[in-house]
């Protein structure tokens, strides 16, 4: 008869049915393993305009006349010439604004910023440029915010004039208030004197970014990066760290200093799709490694640069002679030995001493460090000893993290598995773009990782559903009920981050993302959200969890309930993450044992997301479509449910008493 049941229940289950009981059984008086500090994080890589007119305020495009076409993103009329011999070495171009010996024929320049300049009505923005005129002579400028699509006819916004007085480079700042928000707005300089003047380095930043700082951030992107309450903040990328060649590598120092003498990158992401190419994509560097490490600090995340490790994107270049030979990687290995003095030491140090000229004389904690992005193959790990047998001597302190390549399976992910083993790196880092499928079948990936091996940084991930790459419910459900596994392996995960970050509605390369933006607007995907959840909500130890007298196993077969449980040791709440990714409403059951005695359970917040419609997400103009919506309820005793409708993720977070 049993043998009958059995068998009956099986059927059900194949069949889409549900098995009743669900019952969880939660032993606080058995914490398993610590949550690391670092376990949900975020990854940013200048794609999709993520930097350059996405986090970084900066509203003019090709500021310092650097682009291989020097006007590219400017419009000029009358006499303008671009020169060479400007006062900062690395960026040497800038533009001589002359009288076009004409009367009705004025000479300026316009900038088109990134997919437009916007600004807003009232708001405030810093206008700064280098200028001279030209020797004994003065020279006026009239510097203007324009909205050029009204009736055809250009409104200027906001407007101030500069006297340039003297023939040597001076920065001039002033500051512009439009009367009139516009979206798709331009920056104009004309001249406004019979005198020439020079221009270099045109800039323009609201004066209200994250926290103030001049070189600064979006406000609303980084806020929505805090919000995540990040542990770790991985950066610059991704391909970019590794160059489509050895010359358009990342390279920090470059970084690093006045952003004037910042030298311009290419972007690979300009052309590496031919049907999302973007010409004008390139690197600033005007946000670099002081900014991330800045950044990193203010949303209270540990820094985790990538560095190159000699190789450019192999992806690219399918040939070795394209990389570093192993017996000249001497100034990559220095690259990453004078990153750590940056970053950590003190000022007397010739590193350290630039960061504080920069305006941090405090060390910023760096403690890991990723050599190499997707890399593979022997030609990997040779390279990767190189750095490891100088750090171990010089910085043991660092851990490091190595590659197991572009995918989360196959050869050559068990090949460089292996190897990253025998090297003793401190953590692997593993990609995975997948479909549902892979999430839904991958709960218990972690599971039987050896404990004594390398740990897991789960560096780039993101659910593909399948014929719609685009961000959607279902794709944050599967990703939620797949990170259920990483938290109850959180011995062997110790970080994990979603990728990519932002995306420019207007220059996008790659999709999903986990937050879409405009020039003025921002809005957090439901992908977003499960990562908030996780972050905000993860607690200190791992809880031991049955389902129905069974470890959550967090596969399909257990009615499409995926789950974890962990103590916040310090306020001593149960935290309880459940994805139902069935498409029944289930009643779960939970039996919290091992309570001291005295305590009692008294509350439950229910945080759920949920949408009836799995191809929804959240978009600029509907940017609330799916939002965790919270709800709390009493409990009395230790044994209390909990309806989760289908297709929900739910995070209980159950509170005692003394
Ligand atoms: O996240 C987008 C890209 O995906 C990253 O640059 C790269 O590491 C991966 O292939």
């Amino acid at each position: 008869m049993g043998k009958v049941i059995a068998i009956l229940a099986a059927s059900m289950i194949a069949a889409g049915n549900i098995s009743a009981v669900n019952q969880f059984d939660i032993s606080v008086n058995k914490p398993g393993a610590d949550i690391a500090p670092t376990m949900y994080g975020v990854f940013f890589e200048d794609i999709n305009f993520g930097a350059d007119g996405g986090l970084y305020a900066e509203m003019v495009k090709n500021r310092s006349f650097e682009f291989p076409n020097p006007l590219m993103g400017w419009y000029s009329s009358g006499k303008v010439t671009v020169k060479s011999d400007g006062p900062f070495s690395r960026n040497p171009h800038y533009v001589t604004l002359e009288n076009s010996g004409h009367k009705e024929k004025g000479t300026g320049i316009d900038n088109e910023g990134y997919f437009g300049i916007s600004f807003v009505k009232d708001s405030s923005y810093r206008f700064s440029v280098y200028a001279r005129a030209s020797k004994g002579k003065k020279s006026r400028i009239i510097v203007e915010l324009v909205d050029p699509a009204s009736d055809g006819e250009t409104q200027v916004c906001a407007r101030v004039k500069i006297n340039v007085i003297t023939d040597e480079w001076t920065k001039y700042e002033v500051n512009l208030s439009p009367d009139k928000t516009v979206e798709k707005g331009r920056l104009r300089i004309f001249l406004d004197s019979g005198n020439p003047v020079d221009l270099e380095h045109v800039s323009l930043f609201p004066v209200d970014t994250y926290n103030g700082h001049e070189n600064g951030l979006r406000r609303d992107l980084a806020e929505l990066l805090a919000d995540i309450k990040p542990g770790v903040f991985r950066f610059p990328g991704g391909c970019i760290v590794e160059g489509t060649d050895l010359a358009t590598r990342y390279q920090w120092k470059n970084t690093v200093g006045p952003v004037e003498n910042r030298p311009l990158n290419e972007n690979r992401w300009h052309y590496t799709f031919h049907h999302r190419y973007f010409p004008d994509y390139y690197q600033s560097n005007g946000l670099g490694f002081y900014e991330y490490f800045l950044l990193s600090e203010e949303i209270g995340a540990a820094p985790l640069p990538v560095l190159n490790v000699g190789m450019a994107c192999q992806y690219q270049n399918k040939s070795l002679d394209a990389h570093v030979p192993v017996d000249e990687l001497d100034p990559y290995v220095q690259d990453a030995v004078d990153l750590i003095e940056f970053a950590n030491g003190d000022t007397t140090t010739v590193w350290g001493a630039l960061r504080s000229s920069m305006g941090h004389p405090e060390p910023f904690g760096l403690e890991y460090l990723a050599i190499g992005n997707e890399q593979w193959g022997p030609e990997y790990v040779e390279r990767l000893k190189v750095f490891i047998d100088t750090l171990g001597k010089v910085h043991p302190e660092i851990k490091i993290v190595g590659s197991s390549g572009p995918a989360p399976d196959g050869d050559k992910f068990d090949y460089l598995w292996d190897e990253m083993k025998k090297l003793n790196v401190d953590l692997v880092d593993e990609h995975y773009y997948r479909p549902e499928e892979w999430f839904l079948s991958q709960g218990m990936r972690y599971d039987n990782y050896d404990r004594k091996s390398p740990k897991v940084f789960a560096g780039e991930y993101a659910c593909h559903t399948k014929g719609h790459k685009r961000n959607n419910f279902d794709a944050a459900l599967c990703e939620a009920a797949f990170m259920t596994g990483l938290e109850r392996n959180a011995d062997v995960v110790r970080m994990a981050t979603y990728a990519p970050l932002f995306a420019h509605v207007d220059g996008w390369q790659w999709r999903p993302d986990m937050i879409w933006f405009d020039n003025m607007r921002s809005v957090p995907t439901v992908s977003y959200y499960v990562q908030k959840l996780y972050g905000n909500y993860k607690g200190t130890h791992v809880l031991p969890l049955t389902m129905d007298g069974k470890p959550v196993a967090g596969q399909e077969n257990q009615n499409g309930l995926f789950a974890s449980a962990a103590v916040d040791k310090p306020t001593g709440d149960i935290i309880i993450k459940v994805a139902n990714t069935s498409a029944q409403s289930q009643e779960i059951k939970f039996n919290i044992k091992g309570l001291k005695k005295g305590r009692k359970l008294t509350s439950m917040r229910k945080i759920s997301l949920h949408s009836d419609d799995s191809r929804l997400d959240n978009t600029l103009d509907n940017p609330d479509a799916v939002k965790p919506v919270e709800v709390t309820e009493n409990i009395d005793g230790n044994y209390f449910s909990s309806d989760v409708p289908a297709k929900t993720f739910q995070v209980i977070v159950v509170s005692c008493e003394q």
